[in-house]
């Protein structure tokens, strides 16, 4: 479950305004999103998706206001429990941020071995994986030596190969074409059928008409619609 209870984020700029003169990024922001549920989150370029994204995955902390993450309050979180409730959070960089000197292998496999799971399972999990995003023969290869589309596959299956709790991807197809994107959302919806949470920010027209779910729409940093209420999930 992830809930947003009269959230405001300030960005605090080096040399720049702080405290409570910069301006807010985010605020008056409230909504539920219960476990298991799936949301787009859209809105113009700017107006806060990965503010909230940020928000979700702890990277960022409210200036004002609560955040309920998978049952536990986000504020009163002491550094290893926040690292601890990280690992049960799957995240889709816009900008991907795989380890550049790790092959797309040892990049998905890392939130696997930092939970300590075997080589065996490893390999088996790994493999099927990138297999999926078809990215088979392409294993061994460097962030460097792949495509932006290809390094968005390798970092959408790093992102989903410890069945995370809390699935946030930031613009995860911007640079798939057509089919490649459809086998995301089969990844995704299956995870989320299987009661993960999830959560995607996307400037896709096509996929929030094919994959209709309900849509938190950001205007200017706060809420313009929450569809939950009209879908009623
Ligand atoms: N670290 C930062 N410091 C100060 N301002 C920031 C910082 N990061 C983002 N902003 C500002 O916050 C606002 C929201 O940015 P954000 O990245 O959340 O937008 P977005 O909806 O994800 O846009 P896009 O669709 O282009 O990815 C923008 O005005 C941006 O300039
Ligand atoms: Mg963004």
């Amino acid at each position: 479950m992830v809930r947003f209870d009269d959230v405001w984020l300030q960005y605090h700029r080096a040399g720049g305004a702080s405290g409570s003169d910069a301006p807010a990024i985010i605020s008056h922001m409230s909504f539920e999103i219960p476990q298991g549920g799936f949301r787009w989150l859209t809105g113009a370029s700017g107006a806060g998706k990965t503010s909230v994204l940020k928000l979700m995955y702890l990277a960022e902390h409210p200036s004002r206001g609560k955040i309920e993450l998978l049952g536990t309050n986000a504020a009163s979180m002491e550094r290893r429990e926040a690292a601890l409730l990280r690992r049960r959070i799957g995240v889709v960089f816009q900008d991907f941020r795989l380890l550049e000197h790790l092959s797309a292998y040892d990049n998905v496999a890392l939130p696997m071995r930092l939970a300590r799971r075997s080589e065996g399972q490893v390999k088996s999990d790994v493999t099927e994986l990138l297999h999926w995003v078809g990215l088979e023969g392409k294993m061994d290869r460097k962030p460097n030596e792949l495509s932006g589309g290809e390094q968005q596959r390798v970092a959408i299956a790093r992102a989903v190969v410890n069945r995370p709790k809390l699935f946030l991807a930031d613009e995860p197809t911007g640079n798939l074409d057509d089919l490649q994107a459809d086998r995301l959302m089969m990844l995704i919806t299956g995870l989320n059928k299987m009661g993960t949470t999830v959560v995607v920010a996307t400037h896709s027209k096509r996929l929030v008409a094919e994959y209709p779910a309900p849509r938190l729409d950001i205007a200017r940093g706060m809420l313009a619609l929450d569809e939950s209420l009209v879908w009623n999930r």
